[in-house]
């Protein structure tokens, strides 16, 4: 009988993708309610063709020899691949695949979520409404306008450019940088490439869609902030150390800046000290792709390039940074 891959997968994930796996291979899976701890995943791992791992799982030179040279692929679940030692992967001959453009809606519309959310004290109204009572009068709890604003973007990638195109219904302005100017970014969204300090200067609303990268560890801190307008909103759906979140916090209580809206923090899952104590910052628990349909999407798109691997193919979503 033909021998059929072998995989582990570090975490439960929803039943279609399971099942999609079955189809095509072999796995064990660690089916605990949370992350695999360490000594799990490099049992786990050994002697696998091929791993689906998610975020929160290192994967670094360790991993690899304990899974052993056979291992063809690491399919991290996710867009992001920082969790991943990708230099050394591909050392080895390793395959890294992630999962791009099924979660780019999502993500932007959590983007958006938190804007509003923040712009408008959605949260801080809420907890208000659950607690005690009010009496309506015209200066209680004004927010930010958003229609006709200026918005940033730092990052024109998919997510970066998926985010901005739906800043049209709202006739934003909409400045962007990044690397180098996107001909795509500014066909769809309009926008106007600039220098990220002048970015930070004239908009009322920045949003971060950066990889996070040895670049772009600490792209916004003091001095950044410092930049921002004292009415601006920050909003965060990108990877939680790209902001310094101790400076964030500083600035947020001095009201250097207006607002944050974050979905991603610098030491997941904590808080800088003092940050929830604030009302003005919105936060949610890194569900930038939690959605039904995505997450499934992302696990189908995990599980053809695990396919793709162990038919010998090249992987569809190699990362080759
Ligand atoms: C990603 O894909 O990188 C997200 O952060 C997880 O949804």
């Amino acid at each position: 009988m033909e021998r059929r891959g072998s995989v582990y997968v570090t975490r439960l994930l929803p039943a279609p993708i399971m099942e999609r796996l079955r189809e095509i291979c072999d796995y064990e899976v660690n089916a605990e309610p949370r992350p695999a701890t360490r000594e799990e995943l490099l049992r786990g791992v050994r002697g696998r063709d091929a791993v689906l791992c998610l975020l929160n799982d290192r994967i670094d030179a360790e991993v690899y020899d304990a899974a052993g040279p056979q291992c063809r692929l690491f399919a991290n679940y996710g867009v992001g691949y920082n969790n991943i030692d990708v230099p050394e992967a591909h050392r080895r001959g390793v395959w890294i695949t992630n999962t791009p453009d099924v979660l780019n809606d999502a993500t932007a519309d959590i983007a958006w979520a938190l804007l509003f959310a923040t712009a408008r004290r959605v949260a801080e109204g809420d907890r208000l409404m659950r607690s005690e009572t009010f009496s309506w009068q015209p200066e209680f709890m004004l927010g930010m306008d958003i229609t006709g604003r200026t918005l940033g973007v730092i990052g024109a990638g998919r997510i970066g450019r998926n985010f901005a195109r739906k800043s049209r219904g709202f006739d934003m302005k909409v400045l962007y940088a990044g690397r180098r100017p996107s001909p795509e970014f500014e066909a769809e969204t309009g926008g106007r490439f600039v220098p990220m300090d002048e970015l930070l200067r004239e908009s009322d609303f920045v949003s971060l869609h950066v990889p996070l990268t040895p670049e772009t560890r600490h792209l916004i801190g003091e001095r950044e902030l410092g930049l921002m307008k004292r009415t601006a909103i920050l909003i965060n759906t990108s990877r939680g150390p790209v902001v310094d979140e101790g400076a964030l916090v500083r600035a947020l209580e001095s009201r250097t800046i207006w607002g944050a809206g974050l979905d991603v923090f610098e030491n997941e899952p904590d808080t800088a000290p003092g940050l929830s104590a604030l009302d003005n910052v919105v936060m949610t628990p890194h569900v930038g792709s939690a959605t039904v349909e995505t997450r499934v999407n992302m696990g189908l798109v995990a599980v053809a390039n695990i396919a793709a691997a162990l038919e010998g193919r090249e992987p569809p979503n190699l990362v080759r940074a």
